[in-house]
């Protein structure tokens, strides 16, 4: 919103919300979210044609337009629980929109990402309430990705709206375009059904998540083999039909979005009697979870099978860099699983505040007297080094690349150990200064003698599928 208030002078743009000590810090300059270059686009248009408040009547009375962008949280409870969104801030919203606006017309935009055909029940919701106004409904997902959103709105691959067929419809996506079109090239801007436009975000987040499922799958061949994962990811990725983004192996994704979105797709998928569909996609999550586990699993044996009472420094708590926020966050579940094994963690994030980690971890199950006991939070990447037994990178911030890894090794305990769930620390240097160093995607042992693998027959014999006979099935080149 402030992005299009920054864009579109003569536009008023207002943000309301009921939490009046969030709106409070988006009216000082301690926003409420840390994100690049975002303080600068708020400061240029508050007061101008933004406005933050918690005056509902006010704000919702007054717009041609209004933004639904509330949370759609994975519901923890009931009929779809750890699957399926919860959509009960939306129809909240609905029908407050409804209750409020008695005459004319508005455009209710779903920004939020929502289960495919969720248009169909916000209509429903607001022709119920018995208002004489009219409603256009339209889907105008979010691409932006954390850490760059400014540059991703400021430049964007597309915008997606989806409107109804009818002709108020086609207007009310027509008023929207001519929002983006005040700095977003025309042939940008995709319009379609409400449906494909509520898909597309669903599968688009889909299909990123799987692209790092893919290579970090890739990634626990190159660990057995002595292949390495970044030449993997840098030959397929010159495959322009590929193309070199989002082939990072790390140690999972995180953030609020990939996991949410695909469960949410498994879902629909289940609910649509669709059971082959659900359980590709439910892979791309398991793949995730494999990811985390096979990271903090190697963590122990590689300290000789015990991290108990064993100093570990956590470099990074946020799912990315640039960016103070921790949902989903692998760090999070790998710090669960040390703690699991009693190991003392040194935990150091740059932007991450010590409550955040303090609650994602009671959020997993750690009691508040384990974290007392075992967890403390440093100022500084070097002091939570100092005297651990091992580093662990969870988070791909810059300072980590530039760190003072001699001393920091001088002041550690041996042997020093390194885990990179990043791939961003310089390996070889690390090693030479008398690191043991791992990492995700490159190999734990040399490999002398490749003709060995083909001697051993497959460890898990059941996880291979027998291919389907094809009438393609002539003999290979
Ligand atoms: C994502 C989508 O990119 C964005 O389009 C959508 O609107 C919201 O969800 P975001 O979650 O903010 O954005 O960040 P993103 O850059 O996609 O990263 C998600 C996670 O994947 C992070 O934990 C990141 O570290 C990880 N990642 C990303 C990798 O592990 N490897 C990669 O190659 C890329």
């Amino acid at each position: 919103m402030s992005v299009i208030a920054a864009k579109c002078p003569e536009i008023r743009v207002t943000v309301f919300d009921l939490n009046q000590a969030r709106i409070n810090a988006w009216n000082s300059d301690s926003l409420p979210i840390y994100e690049p270059g975002l303080l600068e686009v708020v400061t240029q248009a508050r007061g101008r044609n933004l406005f933050f408040t918690t005056n509902e009547v006010d704000s919702i009375c007054a717009a041609d337009i209004i933004f639904i962008s509330v949370n759609t949280p994975t519901k923890t409870y009931g009929v779809g629980k750890g699957r399926a969104a919860d959509l009960k801030y939306i129809e909240m919203v609905a029908r407050r929109i409804a209750e409020l606006t008695v005459s004319g017309h508005k455009i209710i935009v779903e920004k939020s990402t929502v289960p495919v055909r969720c248009c169909s029940a916000i209509r429903k919701i607001v022709s119920s309430v018995g208002t004489q106004a009219t409603f256009s409904i339209l889907s105008n997902p979010e691409f932006l990705a954390e850490g760059t959103a400014i540059s991703d709105l400021f430049n964007p691959d597309r915008v997606l709206i989806g409107g109804e067929d009818d002709e108020v419809g086609q207007a009310a996506i027509q008023k929207l375009v001519d929002v983006y079109s005040h700095w977003v090239p025309r042939e940008r801007i995709i319009t379609t059904s409400v449906w494909s436009s509520e898909l597309s975000k669903l599968a688009a987040n889909a299909f990123l998540a799987q692209r790092i499922s893919s290579i970090n799958a890739i990634s626990a061949i190159c660990e057995e083999t002595g292949a390495d994962v970044d030449e993997v990811s840098r030959a397929i990725g010159a495959d322009g039909r590929l193309g070199p983004k989002f082939l990072k192996a790390s140690v999972g994704f995180g953030g609020s979005c990939f996991q949410k979105d695909i469960l949410n797709l498994v879902y629909l998928c289940e609910c649509l009697n669709l059971p082959e569909v659900a359980h590709y996609w439910n892979e791309v999550v398991k793949m995730n979870d494999y990811q985390r586990k096979r990271f903090s699993e190697n963590i122990v044996k590689t300290m000789f099978d015990t991290v108990s009472d064993k100093l570990i420094a956590i470099l990074g708590f946020a799912f990315k860099k640039d960016t103070g926020d921790t949902r989903e966050s692998s760090a999070i579940n790998v710090c669960g699983a040390l703690l699991e094994e009693c190991a003392n963690l040194r935990i150091y994030d740059p932007k991450v505040p010590a409550n955040q980690i303090q609650d994602d971890l009671e959020y997993i199950g750690c009691s508040s007297d384990k974290i007392k006991r075992l967890v403390t939070l440093q100022s500084s990447a070097a002091e939570a080094c100092r005297g651990a037994h091992a580093l662990c990178v969870m988070t791909e911030w810059d300072e980590f690349k530039t760190l003072d890894f001699q001393a920091i090794y001088d002041s550690m305990k041996k042997p020093a150990f390194v885990f990179d769930g990043r791939l961003i620390l310089n390996h070889e240097q690390l090693r030479s200064i008398g690191f043991e160093v791992f990492c995700i995607g490159k190999a734990r042992v040399r490999v002398e003698s490749p003709a060995f693998f083909f001697n051993e027959p497959p460890k898990t014999p059941g996880a291979t599928v027998s291919p389907t006979k094809s009438k393609n099935d002539s003999p290979k080149k």
